[in-house]
């Protein structure tokens, strides 16, 4: 009985602890400022260290949460495994799972380096599906807790030139929407968030330079968008009325006529086109 009042007074002092991976950049870095500001103690994951501990650093200057960097290549074989490893010899419970961490591949299917798709299918599919399996019990067990796996409305519609990119964020979509509905009476929250085109590394890293009627989100917007979502126990999270148009129109255009019209709008400058 002491015990137990011991541990509930300790239990609601101790923070929420979220685990952040692509926390060194772009839309991930910003995930990890806007839980400090909610009051989350983090796990931020990503391969460069430096900055990682460069975050860690601003974040501690301005809150009083705890941040704890860890350098993880997320394509190594087991590496979710490992996540979960990491994030158990911080804290027994995580509250917020956010896998985030990704890269864009542009160019002809045929052209692209077999390791670097493997790595792609090991970062994306992997690492959110075996992370999922790993964190998710636990917190359906304590019935309080989210997963935010980000996708893309990439995700949407076949993208040639970006084939293996949007197939995998299809994957995400798909099985992210698909354990929410199991998950639902846990009172634990999945949600696939599926930003647009967003000011980021991420196009530069994917060597494209995206044509887009709009213009970007910020990564500010999209976290905010996602955060609030949470609050809501919303599954399927698009960003503003880009979202929503992209949705709409991917939905009810016939394929074909998507995929061929995605085509001539994506197809890279090749002398041979
Ligand atoms: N920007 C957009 O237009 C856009 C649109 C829709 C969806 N998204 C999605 O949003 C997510 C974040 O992208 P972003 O726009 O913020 O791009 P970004 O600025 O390039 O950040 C990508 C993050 O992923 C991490 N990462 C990549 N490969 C990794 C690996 N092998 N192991 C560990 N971490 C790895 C990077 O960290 P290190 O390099 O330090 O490892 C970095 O922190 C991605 O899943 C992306 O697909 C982006």
């Amino acid at each position: 009985m002491v015990e137990l009042f011991i541990q509930t007074v300790f239990m609601e002092h101790i923070a929420p602890f979220a685990v952040i991976t692509g926390a060194s950049r772009g839309i991930g870095a910003e995930y990890a400022r806007a839980l400090a500001v909610q009051g989350y103690d983090l796990l931020l994951v990503a391969r460069d260290q430096t900055r990682l501990n460069q975050l860690a650093r601003e974040i501690q200057q301005t809150s009083s949460v705890q941040v704890w960097t860890e350098p993880l290549d997320l394509a190594r074989p087991n590496a979710a495994a490992t996540l979960y490893r990491l994030a158990q010899s911080y804290r027994p419970h995580v509250s917020l799972l956010v896998n985030n961490a990704g890269f864009g591949l542009y160019g002809l299917f045929t052209d692209m380096p077999l390791s670097t798709i493997q790595d792609m299918l090991q970062v994306h599919i992997h690492v959110t599906t075996e992370s999922t399996r790993l964190f998710l019990p636990d917190m359906m067990n304590q019935r309080q807790g989210a997963i935010i796996n980000v996708a893309s409305v990439a995700g949407f519609f076949p993208i040639p030139y970006m084939a293996e990119y949007a197939a995998t964020k299809a994957f995400i979509i798909s099985f992210s929407e698909a354990v929410a509905m199991e998950a639902r009476e846990s009172e634990v929250t999945i949600q696939v968030c599926c930003p647009g085109y967003t000011k980021t590394d991420f196009h530069q890293t994917a060597g494209h330079s995206p044509r887009h009627v709009s213009p970007p989100h910020s990564p500010h917007d999209v976290v905010q968008t996602s955060l609030n979502a949470l609050k809501s126990h919303q599954t399927l999270v698009t960003i503003g009325w880009q979202g929503l148009a992209t949705q709409w129109i991917t939905r009810f255009m016939p394929k074909k006529w998507l995929t061929r019209l995605t085509s001539r709008f994506v197809r890279p400058n090749y002398p041979s086109h």
